[in-house]
């Protein structure tokens, strides 16, 4: 486990939180053995990086880990509500829990994230679903230890009061094994994306102050990580909200003179935030990696207007055209969103188009998820499920085709890639990225895991290259 200081936190609220945490490590060290918990995390990186701080919390409260809820004394799941099928799964898993719970009524159970933080979730599951015994929303992560306190002792917990500004601090964390570290940069969105729910359930733009990112990148540097994923919904707008703080560019630049640290990637980037600094910073540091995910949504300009990106379709080309120029090797990927109220089958072709324009190594898409209490909810939309559905798919085959064509260009190169462990399919098969972050699998033994290594690609498929290692 990692301790690191983080005085942005009021420090009243972390002596609070470290009370509890010593309090139920007392009480569990008494029982001789670690009662065991299981942490489930869905949706996005800021998720599984708040999971891990949850879980330093946990191993701090003297709890071990397991692998099913079966054999857990606390389950945990940290949810995301961007939309309605993640919500759904969250649902079923917790309904499947109920048994469990008659069985072993010691079992805690609890539900934590941005579900959580929506009053109308919070209250069905106080409602239909009376075996949880703790919800808590993104602004209460960092009391995690005072409520599991309060549910161990037979209590249900409810706590998802909006708290603006709070930053869910914490000095534990527990991680993945190196060499990757997910660092957080700053937390919430003011965006307003009209279909997005983020903005309600993690709050405005809070940015950790530079000094406390770059101690922890040292912390993980120190600790055998090479590699480290700046995190955050729109990393471009990072240290606004500060006095006196550093731009986003001069952030990453600050990250890469870090000892050890040999590659730095960051999530997400908004278009109308992308400054000519940052493409310059990243062109000029060999250590900032050619990978930038930039979500366009859809490429209509009325729709785009309806979505309130602020950006129309040529200005986000030319930032493409921009970025190409200085770094021919980018990898690019993007969002985009199928089905947004009013979208007509003309505005999809549009969609398609600027697919067939940018030729994006990766598309993440999705098919529209009406999200109470945004604007977009509230929009007439046109079109069928059905019809939605054969755009999407036929979205799907046309990127399908450019993705397997950007990775037949990797044939026969020698590429950088960090080992990360096994193929989570075949166990003598190593797994890595290459600079711009796409996958490569290659024979290779245990010891070359965080190494970085030259890979001879030797076939390409869809969705990742196979290679072997070159002496
Ligand atoms: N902050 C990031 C995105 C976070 S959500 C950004 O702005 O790029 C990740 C993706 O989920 C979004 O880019 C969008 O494509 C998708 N998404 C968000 N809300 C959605 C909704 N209501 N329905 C379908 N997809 C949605
Ligand atoms: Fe959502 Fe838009 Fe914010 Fe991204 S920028 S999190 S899509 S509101
Ligand atoms: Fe989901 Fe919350 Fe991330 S809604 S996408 S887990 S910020």
């Amino acid at each position: 486990m990692e301790c690191f200081c983080l005085k942005e936190v009021r420090p009243e609220l972390l002596e609070k939180q470290q009370e509890y945490i010593d309090k139920i490590c007392a009480e569990n060290r008494i029982l001789g053995k670690k009662p065991l918990a299981f942490v489930e995390t869905y949706g996005c990186a800021q998720n599984e990086s708040d999971s891990e701080r949850l879980k330093g919390m946990l191993e701090a409260m003297g709890y071990d880990f397991c692998g099913t809820s079966v054999d857990a004394d606390l389950v945990l799941y940290n949810t995301c509500a961007v939309r309605e099928n993640a919500e759904l799964r969250v649902f079923g898993n917790i309904g499947a829990l109920k048994h469990q719970k008659n069985r072993k009524p010691g079992l805690v159970i609890g539900v934590c994230g941005c579900m959580m933080q929506q009053a109308h979730i919070a209250e069905e599951i106080h409602k239909k679903y009376k075996h949880v015994d703790m919800v808590f929303g993104t602004h209460s992560l960092y009391m995690f230890p005072e409520i599991l306190d309060k549910a161990r002792l037979g209590n249900r917990v409810f706590e998802n009061e909006d708290s603006e500004g709070e930053i869910f601090e914490t000095e534990s964390c527990h991680r993945d094994a190196p060499p990757l570290a997910k660092i957080p940069i700053m937390y919430g969105c003011n965006n307003f994306c009209t279909y997005c729910i983020v903005p309600y359930v993690r709050g405005r733009e809070r940015s950790r102050s530079a000094e406390n990112i770059l101690n922890e990148v040292k912390r993980v540097s120190e600790s055998g990580y090479k590699e480290v994923m700046l995190l955050g919904q729109n990393v471009n707008s990072y240290g606004k909200d500060l006095e006196d703080g550093l731009t986003f560019a001069e952030l990453l630049d600050e990250v890469c003179k870090v000892d050890g640290i040999e590659r730095v990637r960051f999530m997400t980037s908004h278009p109308k935030d992308i400054s000519d600094e940052l493409i310059e910073v990243m062109a000029g540091n060999d250590k900032i990696c050619k990978q930038l995910h930039l979500p366009v949504q859809c490429g209509s300009d009325r729709i785009l207007k309806k979505m309130n990106r602020s950006y129309t379709r040529e200005k986000y080309l030319q930032i493409v055209k921009k970025v190409r120029e200085r770094m021919p090797e980018i990898v690019l990927s993007t969002d985009i969103i199928v089905g947004f109220p009013g979208e007509t089958n003309e505005d999809f072709e549009d969609t398609l188009s600027i697919l067939k324009e940018v030729e994006y190594d990766l598309v993440f898409s999705f098919i529209y998820s009406k999200r109470k209490g945004t604007p977009a909810a509230e929009m007439p939309d046109c079109l069928t499920e059905e019809e939605k559905h054969r755009n999407f798919d036929r979205m799907q085959e046309v990127q399908n085709e450019i993705s397997k064509r950007r990775n037949d260009a990797y044939f026969g190169k020698v590429e950088k890639v960090l080992v990360e462990g096994f193929s989570k399919t075949n166990a003598e098969v190593l797994s890595g990225r290459t600079d711009g972050g796409k996958v490569v699998n290659f024979p290779g033994g245990s010891e070359l895991v965080g190494e970085i290594v030259d890979v001879k690609i030797t076939e390409c498929k869809t969705w990742s290259l196979t290679g072997e290692i070159v002496k």
